[in-house]
C-alpha cells in the first residue's frame, strides 16, 4: 500500500490510470487475433468462459485468508489434460491459491499430446512461475508425491485412469487422502473404468447440487456404486474478471470497440449467447427464438431499439453440419445484419462489456455450472437461462433473470422474455444489478475460496484419522 504524503493523491490517479489502461490493453490485445486461443470443446457440460489474462499480485483482504491452514502441506494436482478449457483451468487456479498460502503444490498431466504444443506450454511456464511444480504424470516422482501427499486433487472423472494405470498396486494407501472435483454430467463419463475407486475416496466436490443430484443417481443405477461424502461448492469469478466487470471506463472502451469490429450501434440491443456452438448449448433454439422475437416486435408494433443476436464460441474452420445449419437458418430467415458469429475465444470480458443480456441456453440437463452465468451477471447482464442444471442455482427467476424450459417448448417463452426485456428498460437495467449483487453475495472466489477450504478441511481430518487407525 502507498503511503500517503503530498503526492498521493497524484500518484493514486496515475496508479489508477496505469491500471486500467493495462487492464484495457490486455483485453483488447487478447481480442486481436495474435494471443487468442480457442477453447477446446472436451468440457460440454461445464461452461469454459473464462476471463484471460495475468493475474497481478492480489491484495490481501481484510479476512485471513481461509486456506491458511494449508501452510506447508503437500499437495498433488492431477489433471486430465492441459488445456484452456473449464476443467484444467479451474484446478490451476486452485493451485495458485494454494500457493498462496504456502502449500507446496506438484502437478501432473495425465494425457498429453506427443507433439509439443504451445498451450501447453505456456500454462506449464505459469505455473512454474507461481511455484507449482511439474512432474510427469508417469515419473516415480509423481508416485512418490502421490504416497507423500496430504491430499490429492483429481481432476474430472476422467483423471481417474491415472490411479491404475500409474499407482498400481498403490492405489488403496492413496485413496484415503484423495478429493475428487467433478464437473462433468455427460452419459459417457460414467464408466467403471474411470470411476470404480471413487466410493473409496474421501470426497467428491461437485459445482452445483443439479450435478451432485445427477451423480448420485447415475452412479448408483448405471454402475451400482455408491458415492463417497459428496460436497458441492458453486465456483466464484477471478479477481481480474472483477476487476474489468468494476471498472465503468474499461468497460465503456471495450463496449465501443467490440460493437464497432461488429458493426452494431452504440443504442442497438445485443443479446449474446457466449459457448462453444453445439447442439447440446441450443443455440439453433436461441437463433429461433429470437426471430420470433423479432417477428413478436413487428406484429405488435412495439417500439424497441435494433436488436442483434450474437453468437461467440463459433468454430468456422470445423464446418460441422450444426455451424452449417445456424448459418442456414440465417439466411433462410433474412437475419444475416442481425446475427453475428464470433470466433471461439477465451477472452469473454469484452464481449460481456459489449451486450445487454446474456442468454444461457444449455439444453438437457443444463449447465453443470456454468461459469459465464455468473461473469456475465457481474457485468450487470440480465441472464435469460434454461430451467436446468447449474443455472437455476445462480439465477433468480423474475430477480436477476427469467427461466425458460429447455426443449423446443422453450423457444416461445425465450422470444417473450427477449422482448419483455427489449420493451422494458428499467426493469432489463434493475435485473442485471441485481444479478450483480448477488455475485457479490455470493460467486466471488473469496467465496469459492472459503468454501474449497471447509471441504479440505474435513479431508484432511478424514484422511488423518485413516492412517491413525
Ligand atoms: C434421482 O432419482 C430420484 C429417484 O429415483 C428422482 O426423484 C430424482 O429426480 C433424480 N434426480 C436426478 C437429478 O435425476
Ligand atoms: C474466425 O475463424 C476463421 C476460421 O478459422 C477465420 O478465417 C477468421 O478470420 C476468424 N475471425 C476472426 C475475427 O478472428
Ligand atoms: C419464472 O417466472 C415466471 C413468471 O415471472 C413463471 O411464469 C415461470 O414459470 C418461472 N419459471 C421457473 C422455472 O420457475
Amino acid at each position: 500500500m502507498a503511503k500517503h504524503n503530498n503526492h498521493s493523491n497524484a500518484s493514486a490517479w496515475m496508479g489508477i490510470q496505469k491500471k486500467r489502461w493495462a487492464l484495457m490493453a490486455l483485453a483488447l490485445f487478447s481480442l486481436s487475433t495474435a494471443i487468442v486461443f480457442f477453447m477446446r470443446t472436451a468440457f460440454d457440460s461445464c461452461s469454459a468462459g473464462y476471463g484471460g489474462g495475468e493475474e497481478r499480485e492480489a491484495e490481501v483482504g481484510l479476512e485471513p485468508n481461509p486456506l491458511e491452514f494449508m501452510k506447508s502441506r503437500l499437495v498433488l494436482m492431477v489433471s486430465h489434460e492441459l488445456s484452456l478449457s473449464g476443467g484444467p483451468l479451474l484446478l490451476m487456479e486452485l493451485a495458485f491459491l494454494l500457493r498462496k498460502v504456502g502449500a507446496e503444490v506438484v502437478w501432473i498431466t495425465n494425457q498429453k499430446p506427443a507433439e509439443s504444443d504451445d498451450v501447453i506450454y505456456s500454462l506449464e511456464r505459469k505455473m512454474l512461475n507461481r511455484g507449482v511444480q511439474v512432474f510427469s504424470a508417469k515419473s516415480q516422482k509423481a508416485i512418490d508425491t502421490a504416497l507423500k501427499a496430504d491430499l490429492i486433487v483429481l481432476n474430472t472423472a476422467v483423471a481417474g485412469k491415472w490411479l491404475d494405470s500409474v499407482l498400481k498396486e498403490n492405489v488403496p494407501r492413496v485413496l484415503p487422502k484423495v478429493l475428487w472435483w467433478i464437473h462433468e454430467m455427460r452419459g459417457h463419463y460414467f464408466k467403471v473404468e474411470y470411476v470404480k475407486h471413487l466410493p473409496f475416496v474421501a470426497g467428491a466436490m461437485i459445482d452445483s447440487h443439479a450435478t451432485a443430484e445427477y451423480w448420485k443417481n447415475r452412479t448408483r443405477e448405471r454402475l451400482g456404486i455408491a458415492m463417497p461424502e459428496t460436497y458441492v461448492v458453486h465456483l466464484g469469478n477471478s479477481k481480474e474478471l472483477m476487476e474489468v466487470a468494476e471498472d465503468s471506463v474499461s468497460r465503456r472502451v471495450l463496449r465501443e470497440h467490440v460493437r464497432e469490429s461488429l458493426g452494431v450501434r452504440s443504442d442497438d440491443l445485443l443479446f449474446a449467447i457466449i459457448n462453444s456452438v453445439s447442439r447440446g448449448k441450443g443455440q439453433d433454439l436461441f437463433l429461433r427464438a429470437f426471430y420470433e422475437s423479432l417477428q413478436l416486435i413487428q406484429e405488435k408494433k412495439l417500439q424497441v431499439p435494433t436488436m442483434h443476436a450474437v453468437v461467440v464460441g463459433s468454430d468456422m474452420n470445423a464446418q460441422t453440419k450444426f455451424e452449417t445449419e445456424l448459418r442456414t437458418f440465417v439466411l433462410e430467415k433474412n437475419i444475416q445484419d442481425r446475427v453475428h458469429f464470433v470466433n471461439k475465444t477465451l477472452t469473454v470480458a469484452p464481449y460481456l462489456a459489449a451486450i445487454d443480456v446474456l442468454v444461457q441456453n444449455s439444453q438437457a440437463r443444463g449447465e453443470c455450472f456454468g461459469r459465464i452465468t455468473i461473469e456475465a451477471m457481474a457485468f450487470q447482464l440480465p441472464v435469460l437461462g434454461t430451467a436446468a442444471g447449474g443455472t437455476m442455482e445462480i439465477v433468480v427467476n423474475g430477480t436477476t433473470g427469467f427461466l425458460h424450459p429447455a426443449g423446443k417448448e422453450g423457444v416461445t417463452p425465450l422470444a417473450n422474455n427477449i422482448v419483455k426485456l427489449a420493451t422494458h428498460v428499467e426493469r432489463r437495467l434493475t435485473i442485471g444489478k441485481q444479478g450483480y449483487v448477488r455475485v457479490k453475495e455470493r460467486f466471488l472466489e473469496p467465496h469459492m475460496a472459503h468454501r474449497i477450504a471447509l471441504v479440505l478441511k474435513d479431508v484432511l481430518r478424514k484422511a488423518k484419522s485413516t492412517t491413525n487407525s
